[in-house]
């Protein structure tokens, strides 16, 4: 039955910052789905909750302290599932920063390589942990969170672009490597989600409004809306994609030109 490939029973998934937001609703949604999910920020108590919280719902949980940023969390992170639980089906880099706002001309070394750092060098050096795993296992699926703002320029946010943008090409590299291992690798390009990230253009009523006006479905996502695309890269009903980009932004990419 093609329902039955939605089916995550069984399978163990780690997604980074699911503190909150589109994290925390794409491990909801996999844990819905019977996955055991590890929850995973960079503070232990947040995760604890997030974690106790699924499990109140007879969700499988547990939470994992890790600031991606730092190779002796990411390592630990990857040992310590593997003690617990002895696979890793299923990561999701979702942990994403935005440190520097402002022109290009006038970002320092340090906010820049920071951006880089939790956005895109995270990603590869977590998925390159969890490779040798899903090698053993002949089947895993990583999902890489971008953003439309990878795709697309937009003013005064350029090193956020930049680590996005290198975000989707690092997926597709993994996938043409890593296919031969059934290891597959898609990227997610969200475009406006309401949460914690994008306060500030949620408060800011004519940024907001432009946002809202661009989008063809006229409003902002909630996080919940970013879950089932999650779901279905996670799963098998998505067995033969691999190396995909794929945008979920209420049709903002495509705002009229005039
Ligand atoms: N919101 C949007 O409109 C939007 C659009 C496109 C793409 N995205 C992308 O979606 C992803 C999730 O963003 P969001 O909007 O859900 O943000 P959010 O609500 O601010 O959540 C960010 C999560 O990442 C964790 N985190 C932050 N820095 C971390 C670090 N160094 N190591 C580990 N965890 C860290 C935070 O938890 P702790 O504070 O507990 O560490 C939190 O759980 C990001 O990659 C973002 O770029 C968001």
């Amino acid at each position: 039955m093609i329902k039955e490939l939605f089916d995550l029973t069984g399978k163990v998934a780690i997604i980074t910052g699911a503190s909150k937001g589109i994290g925390k609703a794409m491990a909801r949604g996999l844990a819905e789905f019977g996955a055991t999910v590890v929850v995973s920020s960079r503070k232990q108590d947040a995760v604890d909750a997030v974690a106790a919280e699924f499990e109140k719902e007879g969700l499988k949980a547990i939470g994992v302290e890790c600031h991606v940023g730092k190779e002796e969390y990411l390592k630990s992170l990857v040992e310590k599932v593997m003690e617990k639980y002895g696979r890793i089906d299923v990561l999701i880099n979702n942990a994403g920063t935005n440190p520097f706002y402002g022109p290009i001309h006038k970002m320092t070394p340090l906010l820049y390589q920071k951006t880089l750092d939790i956005n895109t060098n995270a990603a590869l050096h977590l998925s390159n942990l969890v490779y040798p795993i899903m090698k053993g296992q002949k089947s895993g699926s990583v999902i890489h969170i971008s953003s439309i703002e990878g795709i697309h320029p937009s003013a005064l946010m350029s090193a956020y672009n930049i680590s996005k943008a290198a975000l989707i090409m690092l997926g597709k590299n993994q996938a043409i490597e890593w296919g031969r291992h059934n290891i597959r690798v898609n990227v997610i390009c969200p475009g406006y989600v309401k949460t914690k990230l994008s306060a500030a253009l949620l408060e800011n009523e004519e940024a907001n409004a432009g946002l809202i006006k661009g989008a063809a479905l006229s409003r902002a996502a909630e996080p919940s809306e970013m879950a089932g695309l999650a779901v279905f890269l996670a799963s098998e009903a998505s067995s033969y994609m691999t190396g995909s980009t794929i945008v979920n932004d209420g049709g903002l990419l495509h705002a009229p030109l005039f």
